[in-house]
């Protein structure tokens, strides 16, 4: 347990409502046993949209659109969506149609890590949310594609198929607290020293949802 369960009820109970489309993306989800971001995070990503301005956000890892969902409601001129599962793609091509949001929707079948290739920039908000392992990969793909005061958040820094008690160990200075951990652990502990010792970033944790680093480029 990250969040008292009264803290999370507290943040959901005062964020955004859902919209139709959204309550039906998260009873989708709920269905499926999709792991979406969920809508304390999906305000923050309201919220970066907001605050940057956004022309362009790139997401690794888009399910069927929720958490571009939450960009577009913060104003997102464009969401790039990547998906390497075909049938969720096109639930949120559906999705988002729906909402009358798709016009402003570029959705990408295929690995992520290729997809962003294609791509210049700038980036005014990158989301980082598919595999763990590949987060730290995905942040230097990306990093010379923001915009100057351009963010980057990733997902699940603190709960998922993560060892919350390791990793909290790993940054208090236990050089040896992840040697049997799995994967995706190591692959959050190797985003978080990525993008801290990155000068060209202010990192910050928001311990909403399943924790999120939010990274502004400042240089
Ligand atoms: C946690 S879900 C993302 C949910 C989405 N961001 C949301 O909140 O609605 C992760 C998604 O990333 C996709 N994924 C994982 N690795 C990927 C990759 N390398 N390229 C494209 N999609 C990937 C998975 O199929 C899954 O749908």
């Amino acid at each position: 347990m990250v969040l008292s369960d009264d803290v999370s009820r507290f943040v959901r109970a005062a964020g955004p409502d859902h919209t139709d489309v959204q309550e039906r993306m998260a009873a989708f989800a709920r269905e499926h046993d999709f792991p979406n971001i969920g809508p304390e995070s999906g305000a923050v990503l309201r919220l970066l949209a907001r605050l940057t301005d956004a022309d362009t956000v790139f997401e690794f890892g888009s399910g069927f659109g929720y958490s571009a969902s939450w960009f577009l409601r913060g104003g997102a001129q464009r969401v790039i969506l990547t998906e390497f599962d075909a049938d969720e793609l096109d639930k949120g091509r559906e999705f988002l149609a729906d909402a009358g949001l798709a016009d402003r929707c570029v959705f990408e079948e295929g690995d992520a890590m290729e997809t962003v290739e294609r791509y210049d920039g700038p980036f005014d908000v990158v989301l980082i949310d598919h595999q763990k392992e590949r987060y730290a990969d995905a942040f230097h793909a990306a990093r010379d594609k923001l915009a100057p005061g351009g963010v980057v958040a990733a997902d699940n820094i603190m709960r998922g198929p993560i060892d919350f008690d390791a990793l909290l160990a790993y940054l208090e200075g236990d050089a040896e607290a992840l040697d049997h951990e799995n994967d995706q652990t190591q692959g959050i502990a190797d985003y978080l020293d990525a993008v801290r010792a990155d000068d060209a970033f202010e990192t910050t944790i928001l311990p909403v949802g399943s924790g999120l680093a939010v990274s502004t480029r400042v240089e």
